[in-house]
């Protein structure tokens, strides 16, 4: 059976998806480049939230973004139609079900998709299959276990616990930016470079606090109200003053802070053995 994207597809989702990659374009693609005619696969496309920045940031490379949402990808299309990209192709794919031949792409790039699957390892590793030998995999993850803030909130930290079990129990782990290596190497990848990114948020700067504490992360976790309280994790009067709590840390003296993960790793090149 398969399992349920935690986040969900509606309309709301797609514009803190919006949102966060708006937030985040710096920090995370900053260094992200790729050579003209280069062949990129950017695998769970979603929305296209990066997929404007990718393509920017490459003009000559020639990006195919999959995702195996055509909800998404028509969200997606629409976008790129809208931002004038001519270097981008969506195809409706499954990352472990490809329908490209092996060796086929230069670079991959992942961004907020590991975290939803149940098989992490097993994706990384399809994905190696369709790389050149010596191409490179961008991988981007968050990890919800990097959050801390101020004012300090036990209901706040109870919150966001709800949405990390409800990814759990969904098949995926909101945790797993602190994996990257390890999965990147049982995957066999070499050259694995992982750098952490934080985002420090106070009042000083307020289009983080807008982008990010708002409307990226509290957005996310009030997000799972519903199925959390639902299904017992919480009280609701807790969580609604876990909510609070948060939209505390985005006052004049609140401060937030989150590290997401980056990681870029290689799949080596075949060693030539001469006969003897
Ligand atoms: C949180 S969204 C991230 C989207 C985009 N990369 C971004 O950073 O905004 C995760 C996406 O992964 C897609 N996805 C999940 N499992 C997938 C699979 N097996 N194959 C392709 N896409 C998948 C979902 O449909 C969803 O659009």
């Amino acid at each position: 059976m398969k399992k349920a994207y935690v986040h969900g597809y509606d309309q709301r989702e797609n514009i803190r998806l919006q949102d966060q990659a708006s937030t985040l374009v710096e920090l995370l693609h900053a260094d992200t480049k790729y050579p003209a005619g280069s062949r990129v696969l950017e695998a769970g496309c979603g929305v296209g939230a990066q997929t404007t920045t990718l393509a920017r940031n490459s003009p000559q490379a020639l990006i195919t973004s999959v995702d195996i949402s055509e909800t998404s990808l028509a969200e997606a299309r629409r976008k790129a139609m809208a931002a004038g990209l001519t270097n981008v192709q969506f195809e409706q794919a499954d990352i472990f079900n490809l329908p490209y031949g092996p060796d086929s792409f230069d670079h991959i790039f992942v961004c907020f998709v590991l975290e939803h699957l149940a098989r992490p390892v097993e994706a990384l590793h399809q994905l190696k299959s369709h790389l050149k030998q010596g191409g490179t995999i961008t991988v981007i993850e968050g990890d919800h276990g990097s959050a801390y803030f101020h004012p300090d909130s036990e209901a706040a930290r109870q919150a966001i616990q709800c949405q990390v079990e409800l990814q759990r129990r969904a098949g995926g782990n909101a945790m797993v930016g602190r994996e990257l290596y390890p999965l990147l190497r049982k995957a066999g990848f070499d050259s694995i470079h992982v750098s952490p990114r934080m985002v420090y948020v106070d009042s000083s700067r307020p289009e983080l606090v807008e982008g990010f504490t708002k409307k990226t992360f509290t957005a996310m976790i009030e997000g799972v109200r519903q199925s959390a309280t639902e299904a017992g994790m919480v009280e609701p009067d807790v969580f609604e003053k876990g909510i609070r709590d948060l939209y505390q840390t985005a006052g004049a003296d609140g401060v937030f802070c989150y590290t997401f993960f980056k990681a870029v790793a290689r799949r080596s090149p075949v060693a030539v053995t001469t006969g003897s």
